[in-house]
């Protein structure tokens, strides 16, 4: 992700500040399923303002500037989708990632509870449990989200000498079942609610390589967790809680780890000693203030010295290449 404009004058002041115009624009394409209708076609404005049943003035207007963004294409006096938007944002393709754009999408709004967020210090939907339709959503959403980084990061982790895996909050499995695929005598399990282990379900079945993959429905921090594995991996999962939750289910974990076994810890770090870089990682940190109870965003420094609190030894970071892997390509890891 690109860092936010630093702000030296008002110039600079107004420039920040109108970044919202062309997210704005794009939300406004997705709610009209502008790339769906589309598809392959090249439209005037005339037709497909017939099409969306919308003015051709708005239309018009609204094209230019996906045009200037690169999503659609303008040819003569003509628009069809950019490459971006025929593979990602097009219903009618197989690459097509609906629930992780409506995730997107509804951000729009949610963003806009900021400041009851910052006033009260509560999730904006504090008293609303979670249904499960949400959860199955979410759940496939963080897959569509995951899927590119988990190939990355399991092209690099070493893991030939793991026999098992257990992927805590591993959600959809896009991680474990990438790790699966890089290693052939691994096996793994999925530790997590009952509706995203039906979405892993969902997606491990046509798959080879999916029949080593285990599934073990529970709450890790109020449940008993089953089984002992050589390696604990927890991608995403520190930032929903907080650092005191986070120790305690570092220590519920060591118990799990076979001798010499190693637990990894994706995450988006701050990695400074001022706690503001990378600025992704601050933003990230607005979003857990929005959904969670007591979610942040965590220095890799203090992770470290949890682990160590812990029981975990030889804390350290292990870098992937650079612009591979979630958030900074950085992964914390330590010895059991
Ligand atoms: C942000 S998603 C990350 C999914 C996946 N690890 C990834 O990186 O793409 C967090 C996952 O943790 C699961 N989770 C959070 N708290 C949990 C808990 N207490 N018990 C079980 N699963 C939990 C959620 O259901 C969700 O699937």
């Amino acid at each position: 992700m690109m860092s936010p404009p630093r702000i030296r004058n008002f110039e600079d002041f107004r420039h920040a500040f109108f970044g919202f115009r062309l997210p704005r624009i794009i939300v406004t394409a997705l709610e009209l399923d502008l790339f769906s209708v589309m598809g392959h076609t090249l439209w005037t404005v005339k037709s497909l303002a017939h099409a969306l049943q919308v003015s051709e003035r708005g239309l018009d207007i609204l094209c230019r500037n996906l045009a200037n963004a690169g999503l659609v294409q303008k040819r003569g006096t003509r628009y069809q989708c950019g490459h971006v938007a025929q593979r990602f944002l097009n219903r009618q393709s197989h690459e097509y990632r609906g629930a992780y754009l409506e995730l997107m999408r509804q951000q729009w709004d949610d963003w806009g509870h900021l400041t009851q967020s910052v006033k009260t210090g509560q999730a904006i939907d504090v008293n609303e449990p979670e249904s499960n339709a949400y959860r199955r959503s979410f759940s496939w959403a963080m897959h569509e989200r995951s899927m590119d980084s988990a190939r990355q990061v399991a092209k690099q982790l070493n893991l030939k000498q793991a026999k098992s895996l257990l992927d805590v909050g591993g959600g959809p499995g896009t991680y474990a079942l990438e790790f699966l695929a890089k290693n052939p005598k691994l096996s793994a399990t999925l530790l997590d609610r009952p509706e995203a282990l039906a979405v892993a379900q969902e997606i491990a079945g046509p798959l080879r390589h999916g029949k080593r993959l285990a599934y073990q429905p529970a709450d890790f921090l109020a449940d008993p967790i089953q089984g002992t594995y050589d390696i604990l991996w927890l991608s995403n999962i520190i930032h929903i809680y907080s650092p005191s939750v986070n120790r305690r289910l570092f220590r519920r974990l060591r118990s799990h780890l076979n001798p010499g076994g190693r637990i990894y810890i994706q995450d988006a770090f701050l990695l400074d000693n001022h706690g503001l870089r990378p600025a992704e990682t601050n933003l990230f940190a607005v979003t857990m203030l929005l959904f969670t109870e007591s979610g942040n965003t965590y220095s890799a420094v203090d992770i470290q010295a949890w682990l160590k609190k812990a029981g975990y030894v030889r804390p350290g970071m292990t870098s992937l290449q650079k612009g591979t892997g979630d958030w900074d390509g950085m992964l914390i890891h330590a010895f059991g």
